[in-house]
């Protein structure tokens, strides 16, 4: 992998991987405010749809037992309060991101919705993650890995903190192959998205970034292995609207 030797790639330019998580991190300081709104514009709400299905996946108990998930690169919540909302009494989810922006906006978001006790936010690294092992129930990661410098090192975190019989399930962008899909998909990734990111964010560089890595990423059977190594057992995937998106599945059996 690259990730592991001297250089990290941020989108097409070549970053030291120690450089990565300051840039990154500059990036999610910069859209924190309108991220989820930004999410809407860029996916024509596809998000939505892709979400609901990891939550669907994720299966939060609806009779009230007792179900704890750790939502990785959480960010604003977005995951979690769709968790919760599908979940019984007895759903707690804890948001870990690195961007304290994010998680502001988050927090303030679930003391508006009264959610304060259901959802707790933490400042962390998913590399390192502040947990004892085998917390969690199921272990969730949307849109973030691609982000963290030393993905290896969060896979193994995520495999650690999860119980035996535990469930983990990473949705991310991925490789659209459906000939013509695919040009537009490039067109429209590499002129619209920076577009609207310079007008509703003000920065244009901010979502060249999200675009490029998005093609960095490794495609969704090289990940596939990766969770392998990292533990996970019964590894699948399964892609969505062309392949723009992946969902992927792991157990700690
Ligand atoms: C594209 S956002 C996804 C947010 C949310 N999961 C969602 O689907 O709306 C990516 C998030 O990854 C976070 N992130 C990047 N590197 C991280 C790291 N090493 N550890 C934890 N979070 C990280 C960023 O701060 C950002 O909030």
């Amino acid at each position: 992998m690259r990730e592991t030797r001297e250089h990290s790639t941020f989108g097409f330019h070549e970053v030291r991987t120690e450089d990565k998580q300051a840039m990154v991190d500059d990036v999610f300081h910069s859209v924190a405010r309108r991220y989820d709104l930004m999410n809407d514009l860029m996916s024509g709400g596809l998000h939505r749809a892709w979400k609901d299905v990891l939550v669907t996946a994720v299966n939060p108990p609806r009779d009230g037992g007792a179900f704890a998930v750790l939502d990785i690169a959480g960010g604003t919540g977005d995951i979690a309060f769709r968790i919760v909302a599908a979940g019984g009494g007895g759903t707690r989810v804890t948001v870990l991101d690195i961007n304290r922006e994010m998680l502001s906006v988050g927090r303030t978001r679930a003391a508006d919705r009264g959610l304060d006790d259901v959802l707790t936010f933490v400042d962390g690294n998913a590399e390192a993650l502040p947990f004892p092992d085998r917390r969690f129930d199921a272990v969730t990661i949307a849109f973030g890995i691609r982000n963290v410098p030393r993905i290896e090192a969060a896979l193994s975190e995520a495999f650690r903190v999860l119980r035996i019989g535990g469930h983990f399930l990473c949705l991310e962008f991925s490789a659209v192959d459906v000939p013509v899909l695919d040009r537009l998909y490039d067109l429209y990734s590499f002129n619209a998205i920076p577009a609207l990111g310079q007008a509703v964010v003000g920065d244009a560089d901010a979502y060249r970034y999200l675009v490029e890595s998005i093609r960095r990423f490794p495609r969704p059977g090289a990940f596939a292995a990766m969770m392998q190594a990292a533990g996970f057992g019964r590894v699948s995937f399964q892609r969505m609207s062309g392949g723009i998106v992946a969902m992927h599945s792991g157990w700690r059996l």
